[in-house]
């Protein structure tokens, strides 16, 4: 091993900073075996000093102002760890104008401010690498970036939020609240700070803009997908799901229709067939699959979230980076080459659906909606039911389940405003996505 020691800015000691920290004094040395590189962690950032710590560390190692490392001449390469994207984005700019290559795990800072970073990135020949925004442990970026490279992507599908598939999960398998469940996935370090992205679905959504963005080449377009998240999800729901062969997963869908050269792009909780691997993939586990014109069909398994995984995948991209710190003149660092895609509107976009009204009990409701779908042409493939319930004004209430067939989205949605219209039906059905994955 020879060459000048690189030196490691450590920014954010959190769940995932502190699962860095960890394995890089565990592991050092066999990290430098690997690498043939001596390097060291020479400062780490906190947000607050007198904190008590999880992991023993020089006090002397810490401060409280990121710019202490981004302005110390020896510090060769920096890693973002702290959340959010104000802060981080002032931070990974900064650090890339001093030029110094950034890693990152952060998917709504590159989300939001991607297009500029990434430039900046391009415009000072710094790298800034981010395996760990995406699928936790799932080294997904760099398979894309490398191993996959020679491939036209035609699809990339999968579960890509940990939280929101842990708690679906429970839901199903325990009856557990929503709430709960995602208390218990924030105790074991899965969940966001605010989990609110995790449940509204736009933690996934920041992630399938950055694998679309790898996978076409294109910039990030945050404005131009369609995102629903686990908060619409029902136990209700769950246990049709069940009785009809499926299983209720928050899936990603990046598809490119060659025919028009439009990219679909959206987030949603979907129906799953049983038969398909993604139902199998469950707690905080994430599935990714690939389909590529030359590779055909791959997947990707591993946890998506949670402290030692997704370090993992920081350490992984570390490497990488002081081994281009190396050989500065190539690095794998993203930029986008492509043309703009253009999004296909979500209104175009076609599978079959499940809808479930709530109906009052009276005579001619199925007919009454039956007969406005038919007229949208939208097909029925199967009906489901509930027993009737009476409510506190004696009012008699059942669920009735109506899968469709294949249809366009504004189509079946243009039905359902007009079945909106009718006595004794709920205005807001619930509707899932079907997912076939037949293309
Ligand atoms: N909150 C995220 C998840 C963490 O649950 O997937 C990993 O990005």
């Amino acid at each position: 091993m020879t060459g000048k020691m690189l030196q490691i800015g450590l920014v954010g000691l959190g769940t995932v900073g502190t699962g860095v920290y960890e394995t890089l004094c565990r592991n050092h040395d066999l990290l430098e075996a690997r690498a043939q590189i001596p390097f060291e962690v020479r400062r780490v950032a906190v947000r607050r000093l007198d904190r008590p710590r999880e992991v023993e560390i020089a006090p002397e190692l810490l401060t409280d102002d990121w710019h202490d490392l981004v302005e110390d001449p020896n510090i060769d390469i920096i890693i973002e760890l702290i959340g959010g994207t104000t802060e981080a984005y002032r931070l990974i700019k900064a650090a890339l104008e001093a030029g110094k290559p950034v890693v990152t795990g952060n998917k709504a800072v590159l989300a939001e401010f991607g297009g500029e970073l990434f430039r900046l990135s391009g415009e000072k020949g710094v790298p800034l690498y981010f395996e760990a925004s995406c699928g936790g442990g799932i080294p997904i970026v760099q398979s894309l970036q490398n191993s996959l490279i020679c491939n036209n992507v035609q699809s990339i599908v999968g579960i890509i939020n940990g939280t929101s598939n842990y708690i679906l999960t429970s839901m199903r398998e325990k009856g557990t609240s929503l709430r709960d469940a995602l208390e218990s996935a924030q105790k074991l370090g899965f969940a966001e700070a605010d989990p609110t992205f995790d449940i509204n679905g736009w933690d996934a959504a920041h992630k399938a803009l950055i694998l679309a963005a790898v996978a076409y080449g294109i910039p990030l377009k945050p404005d131009k997908i369609s995102v629903y998240g686990i908060d619409r999800v029902e136990s209700v729901d769950q246990h049709f799901a069940g009785r009809l062969g499926y299983t209720i997963k928050l899936l990603m869908v990046i598809k490119h229709h060659t025919e028009t050269d439009q990219l679909e792009l959206r987030v949603q909780p979907s129906f799953v067939p049983l038969n398909h691997i993604l139902s199998k993939v469950d707690g905080v586990f994430n599935a990714i699959a690939v389909k590529g014109d030359i590779v055909g069909e791959t997947i990707f398994y591993g946890r998506g979230a949670g402290k030692n995984p997704t370090s993992s995948a920081v350490i992984g991209d570390l490497v990488l980076a002081m081994r281009e710190r190396r050989h500065p003149d190539f690095h794998t660092g993203f930029r986008p080459y492509a043309k703009n895609l253009e999004v296909l509107p979500i209104s175009e976009t076609v599978t079959p659906y499940y809808v479930r009204f709530r109906v009052q009990d009276s005579p001619g409701v199925i007919a009454a909606i039956a007969s406005v779908l038919a007229r949208y042409e939208i097909g029925i493939s199967r009906t489901s039911s509930t027993f009737s319930t009476t409510d506190g004004k004696g009012l008699t209430w059942c669920n009735l389940v109506f899968m469709v067939h294949e249809c366009k989205w504004g189509r079946l949605k243009a039905a359902l405003k007009e079945i909106g219209r009718v006595p004794n039906i709920d205005r807001h059905p619930v509707v899932f996505r079907i997912e076939t994955f037949n293309d």
